[in-house]
């Protein structure tokens, strides 16, 4: 594991003037699964309050906490009711300020979750868009007139028509589920409501948002046919929605956005989700006057695989995409849409060894809740899985209810310890192996997963070369060898390596920071044997 003492690595001195989400380690906390407080079964600000120990303990630099407000339950909160008010399941307004203040005395800052794209069908803009066409708020969807089929072939991403039928015949669009009508963001009155948002957020201290279907908001005006229907491409979305998404008009917002991040004092900011194939689209939304951030999803959903569109190329396409425009790259490997990374790579070994990798790169990182625990993908019974993609589909896509079950906390407690002692039934059900990944049975294991991101991280924070630096990727055959300098001072190097392959690789190596594997030797006369599914971090 961590081959040497680290007291004579560099304390890692920021680049003067570089701002704190520049290289920030962000972890995304599915709110309704990290813990509950109250014993109701469902996570909650209290229970993300109690926990925030934990997160300063791994490292992290911020939390990005999934959509909190009032929601009409049809798709994970991401069906938003009231833009200012907070369901009540997870707590209140004065909790969240409360979050943000304990966050900030751990040296943590809070990002919340924006949905701009639509709101949910129980909204008072649709309701009220419902009860009278000529209503001001009937200007702030897209309805078109009664026909006999839908206006276009626009098709919803979780299945079927992206239009559906009001009760007074007209059609309105939904690019989600139909209780997710998209809002028409070419009435100005819509995005004058959402600087609003912001800045209620913002007022209580929040340092910034996760921007949901960033990429989306704008329509074709004239709601042409897209060349092509959609289809769950491998890298995100391209030509096939030509008219649904990446619509150029967008990129105003953000500019928009920007100013009033930049209106408030200590660095607020935002990552949208840009969930396009072609990432130097992607690099757009973060020109230093829009997004901070801009999702790309390129390895995410990268197969373990280290050639052809697969991770080495994302990561050196990634990288010149984001260099064009100035901004750092945000990684990530796992989130609360994709099937876990042990499932996916068909291993933890895998698993920790492609997370050793992305917090070496240059740029921000990405962790979602869970994956620092090495939890594979929960398999969920038909009869309890909540996802809308599921039934959309009629049970042929599963869905996304595998990676969003509750943390396993405590392995004797109730439910292995996620509503604390209190024995509630959770919200989803807990597979029988979850205490094998409680975190007080890894916490004190220094081979355990968790420890070894506690370790990644800490080693990121302290040398330049990590995380902040420039690098060089170069493939050859299943190894990836990815070279770190500072961007500046003068501190050592680090080569990271990664063995995808089924045998062992000789590497040159002196000195081992850090090896995703329990069972990597230490150096030995200016090599190191590399075995397959590891990753190493070497330096001099
Ligand atoms: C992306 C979110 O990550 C996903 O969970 C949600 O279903 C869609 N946007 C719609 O809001
Ligand atoms: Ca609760």
């Amino acid at each position: 594991m961590s081959a040497e003492p680290i007291e004579d690595i560099w304390v890692y001195e920021r680049v003067p003037g570089d701002p704190w989400w520049r290289d920030a380690v962000v972890y995304q906390v599915y709110l309704r699964s990290f813990a509950d407080g109250n014993g109701d079964g469902i996570g909650d600000f209290a229970g993300l309050r109690a926990r925030l120990p934990y997160l300063a303990e791994l490292g992290v630099d911020a939390v990005w906490v999934t959509p909190h407000y009032v929601s009409g339950g049809a798709d994970g909160g991401y069906d938003v009711v009231d833009f200012t008010a907070v369901d009540p399941s997870y707590g209140t307004v004065e909790d969240v300020r409360l979050l943000v203040e304990d966050a900030h005395a751990l040296g943590l800052r809070i990002l919340l979750d924006i949905v701009p794209n639509h709101t949910s069908d129980q909204h008072a803009w649709f309701r009220k868009a419902l009860e009278d066409p000529d209503s001001p708020e009937a200007g702030f969807y897209h309805f078109l007139p009664a026909s006999s089929s839908p206006p276009n072939n626009w098709q919803s991403m979780f299945g079927g028509s992206a239009w559906s039928r009001t009760p007074d015949g007209r059609w309105y669009l939904h690019l989600f589920t139909p209780q997710q009508p998209d809002l028409n963001w070419d009435n100005p009155a819509v995005a004058d409501a959402f600087d609003d948002v912001l800045r209620f957020w913002f007022d209580l201290g929040v340092d910034g948002f996760r921007v949901d279907v960033a990429y989306g908001l704008f329509k074709d005006p004239a709601y042409r046919d897209n060349p092509g229907t959609y289809s769950p491409t491998l890298f995100g979305h391209g030509p096939e929605q030509a008219m649904t998404t990446n619509q150029p008009r967008v990129h105003q917002i953000w500019r928009r956005w920007r100013a009033i991040c930049d209106s408030y004092a200590g660095d607020r900011m935002l990552v949208g989700e840009v969930s396009l194939a072609d990432l130097d689209e992607v690099g757009l939304y973060a020109r230093p006057d829009e997004l901070h951030h801009a999702f790309q999803f390129r390895l995410l959903k990268s197969d373990w695989d280290a050639g052809a569109f697969a991770f080495a190329d994302t990561i050196d396409e990634a990288l010149t995409a984001f260099e064009a425009v100035g901004a750092p790259a945000p990684w990530v490997l796992g989130n609360h849409d994709k099937a876990r990374q042990v499932t996916r790579y068909g291993s933890e070994a895998r698993a920790r060894a492609a997370a050793l990798l992305m917090l070496a790169l240059p740029g921000s990182a990405y962790l979602y809740a869970g994956e620092e625990l090495g939890l594979p993908e929960a398999s969920v019974p038909d009869e309890a899985r909540r996802d809308p993609i599921f039934f959309r589909s009629s049970g042929k896509r599963l869905g996304r209810d595998g990676c969003r079950i509750p943390m396993p906390w405590t392995a004797s407690a109730p439910s292995t310890g996620f509503s604390g002692s209190l024995a509630a039934e959770p919200w989803l059900p807990i597979p029988a192996e979850w205490p094998d990944y409680a975190v007080d049975r890894q916490v004190a294991d220094p081979g355990s997963t968790l420890s070894l991101y506690q370790q990644a991280i800490m080693l990121r924070a302290l040398h330049p070369a990590l995380g902040s630096g420039h690098a060089a990727v170069t493939q050859d055959g299943d190894v990836i060898r990815v070279d770190l300098v500072a961007r500046h001072g003068d501190a050592t190097p680090v080569t990271c390596w990664i063995n995808m392959g089924e045998a062992p690789v000789v590497i040159p190596a002196e000195r081992l920071l850090l090896s995703s594997s329990p069972e990597t030797d230490a150096p030995n006369g200016g090599v190191l044997k590399l075995t397959p599914d590891t990753t190493v971090w070497i330096t001099s």
